[in-house]
């Protein structure tokens, strides 16, 4: 598949990356693995919900830090066999880039080199010990209709909706629906409304949870088993 556009980078704060084009982080200008682990591996009830053959789905794959801490959830779990992680990212950030804003998360970085390899090799799908990542390469309005898949939780990880509004449209919401498996979850930082009625009109039973830092709130969805 051709590779999307490259992203333009600014480093803000001493080594927090910022897309230009939408002129906001990747991750929190505190402690992004913390604020990964809080709102989408907390906020999907994991790792308590993972079971063999878990699927992670996440719009927006950026430097993949919440890929890794959710390998090392994974690791941690001692579940065995992989978790499945796949990711809809429209701009896939240079493997330099990649491995500059990991340099900030030591945790992270420690576990990460093999993705670091398979991305500079451009590989978008790949096996590394404990995770079988695909990284769907275009717009995820455009991609994920098409997806076969279906996750157990999702992340909903786009720029800030207002920045980003097409990364959080009722109608991809309702595809994000359509992608989950019965009882299975979607988590987001945001709580901004139109998300929340966006997730609530897809199916979701949709919660507010205290954010993480300094946000007051964050969103958590649950698919309510169908028959
Ligand atoms: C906040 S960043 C994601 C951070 C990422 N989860 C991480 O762990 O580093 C948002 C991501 O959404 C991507 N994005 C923005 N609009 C998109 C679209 N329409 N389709 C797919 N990806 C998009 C951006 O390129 C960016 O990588």
């Amino acid at each position: 598949m051709a590779e999307g556009q490259r992203p333009e980078i600014e480093w803000r704060d001493g080594g927090v990356p910022v897309a230009t084009r939408f002129d906001d982080p990747y991750f929190s200008l505190g402690d992004g693995l913390a604020e990964t682990r809080h709102v989408f591996l907390a906020g999907n009830d994991l790792p308590g919900r993972f079971r063999p053959g878990f699927h992670i789905a996440e719009l927006g794959f950026g430097t993949g830090l919440n890929m890794l801490a959710a390998l090392i959830a994974w690791r941690g779990a001692d579940v065995g066999g992989a978790l499945r992680y796949t990711s809809f990212e429209a701009f896939p950030m240079a493997p330099g880039d990649v491995a500059t804003a990991l340099d900030a998360f030591p945790e992270a970085r420690a576990v990460a080199e093999p993705f670091l390899e398979a991305w500079a090799r451009g590989d978008r799908r790949f096996a590394i010990d404990g995770i079988e990542v695909e990284v769907i390469l275009g717009d995820a309005r455009a991609t994920l209709p098409g997806w076969g898949g279906q996750a157990d939780a999702w992340f909903l990880d786009g720029f800030s909706p207002a920045k980003n509004p097409e990364l959080w449209g009722a109608e991809l919401m309702a595809e994000v629906a359509r992608h989950t498996a019965p009882g299975g979850s979607a988590a987001t930082y945001t709580a901004a409304g139109f998300v929340r009625r966006g997730l609530a009109a897809a199916g979701f039973a949709v919660e507010r949870r205290p954010g993480f830092g300094r946000k007051r709130h964050m969103t958590v969805a649950r698919l309510e088993h169908s028959g």
